[in-house]
């Protein structure tokens, strides 16, 4: 198996740019399946999730193309509106089929995503809101199976929480209903507002996307679009905070610093100096991070998908942290790894308290989830010695190729196919 081999220790300095957000082109590459015709996106980052899905939607008979960061798609008239278990299993963004296959084609089989490496992430808010827009959704043998003879009607649907995936999933369902919706207590992540502009190019009526209302007209009149993906928050903070803990200096490019706002605030207050211009930034870290402590929350809180990676920068900070977990039970799966570098973090239910050590040490760790990966790799570059990280197919999920990045700043880093002997040479086990 492979696995990210890293000896820290090497100040990064230098420039990396990021590609668009996995957890925007996702979303987008599923709201094609409102309108047939030729989409494309570009700004696509090769990462496993896009390929993954890809694979899906060409199940649903979708022609994808994915070359040199342009994915062009051909949506047929006739399509499959059954998506496989054994592709959508893995990811849980597939959920969002339904709001699309429902709206478009008035029926949708999609295997309810079961819980993952962060818990057991409900959907009850998608299904909800899709039947009080009159769809009639069943679990039949672990497959949702949904119908809307008649179509779906437009309504007022109250999200009990600011949920990204429901926000989404009921937007691209209104888009074509009859009549008018309104989304209320919506979420508004950046990703929102870039599926947003993408459904206003194929000719969807939205208004107050970003907001905590978003209002839409249904139409059918829809045509297919071209879109620019936007840039990945979540990959330009990870970057910024493996500069920001080697005390290095690293400057992000292809990134909006704005969506990024309470991130920078917390490493400014561990003592980063931080730069923000026009789709770039740059962080210089201190000799030793202070202690921050941070809640995640929905935008413009936090990122819950950045939280691991900064509490591996706290993990070496001046003082103690306290870290509160809002949206995931099982965000803190990484915690046992950091601890096994020499991280001194204690957690109880949605808290954790990081009490800085001077130094961590490598050590053979395995990454949980796409941004426990992150973190573990973000520890590696200043722990003692080699690190070596395996479950990499998580980290693969999310970036396109963290090594070449990291390697570009001057990280001592590459991926090896890794034996039993490689390890006893490494770490003399
Ligand atoms: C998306 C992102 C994910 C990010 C998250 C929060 C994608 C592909 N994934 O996930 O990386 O961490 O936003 O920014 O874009 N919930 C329910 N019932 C529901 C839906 C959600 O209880 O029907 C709960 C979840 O368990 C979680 C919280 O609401 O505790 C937020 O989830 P949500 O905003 O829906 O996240 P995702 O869209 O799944």
């Amino acid at each position: 198996m492979s696995e990210i081999v890293l000896e820290g220790g090497v100040p990064l300095r230098g420039s990396v740019g990021v590609l668009g957000a996995k957890n925007a082109v996702l979303q987008q590459m599923i709201s094609t399946l409102i309108c047939p015709g030729w989409h494309r996106l570009s700004n696509v980052p090769d990462i496993a999730d896009v390929r993954a899905l890809m694979e899906v939607m060409e199940h649903l008979g979708v022609r994808c193309d994915l070359a040199d960061k342009e994915l062009a798609m051909v949506v047929p008239e006739r399509m499959s509106v059954e998506a496989p278990l054994e592709l959508v299993r893995s990811m849980r963004a597939s959920i969002l089929l339904l709001g699309p296959l429902l709206t478009r084609f008035g029926e949708a089989k999609v295997p309810l995503p079961g819980g993952d490496d962060l818990g057991a992430r409900p959907v009850d808010m998608h299904l909800n809101g899709l039947r009080q827009m009159g769809a009639e959704l069943e679990l039949v043998h672990g497959v949702l199976v949904g119908r809307a003879p008649r179509g779906l009607e437009g309504t007022e649907v109250e999200l009990p929480f600011p949920s990204v995936g429901a926000t989404q999933n009921l937007m691209m369902a209104a888009v074509m209903a009859r009549g008018d919706s309104a989304i209320i207590n919506a979420a508004r992540e950046p990703e929102i507002e870039d599926l947003g502009v993408q459904l206003e190019k194929m000719g969807a009526r939205l208004s107050g996307v970003g907001s905590p209302i978003i209002r839409i007209v249904g139409t059918r009149n829809l045509r297919p679009a071209a879109h620019r993906v936007m840039s990945d928050r979540i990959a330009a903070g990870t970057y910024a905070m493996a500069g920001a803990i080697t005390g290095g200096e690293v400057t992000i490019t292809g990134c909006e610093p704005a969506h990024l706002r309470m991130e920078l605030t917390k490493l400014e207050a561990a003592g980063c100096e931080v730069e923000r211009g026009e789709g770039w930034l740059r962080v210089a870290g201190p000799h030793r991070p202070e202690a921050v402590d941070f809640a995640t929350l929905p935008y413009p809180g936090f990122h819950t998908d950045l939280h691991p990676q900064m509490v591996a920068v706290l993990s070496v900070a001046t003082g103690t942290s306290v870290i509160t977990e809002n949206l995931y039970d099982g965000r803190f799966r990484y915690v046992g790894e950091l601890a096994r570098m020499g991280a001194d973090i204690y957690t109880e239910w949605q808290h954790a308290i990081v009490r800085g050590v001077e130094s961590l040490s490598g050590c053979p760790v395995m990454a949980t989830d796409i941004r426990a990966g992150a973190a573990l790799v973000i520890a590696g570059l200043v722990a003692d010695g080699v690190t070596s990280i395996g479950g990499v197919e998580h980290i693969d999920r999310g970036y396109a190729d963290l090594v070449h990045d990291l390697s570009g700043l001057g990280a001592r880093i590459r991926r090896q196919d890794m034996n039993n002997d490689d390890r006893t040479r490494l770490f003399g086990w």
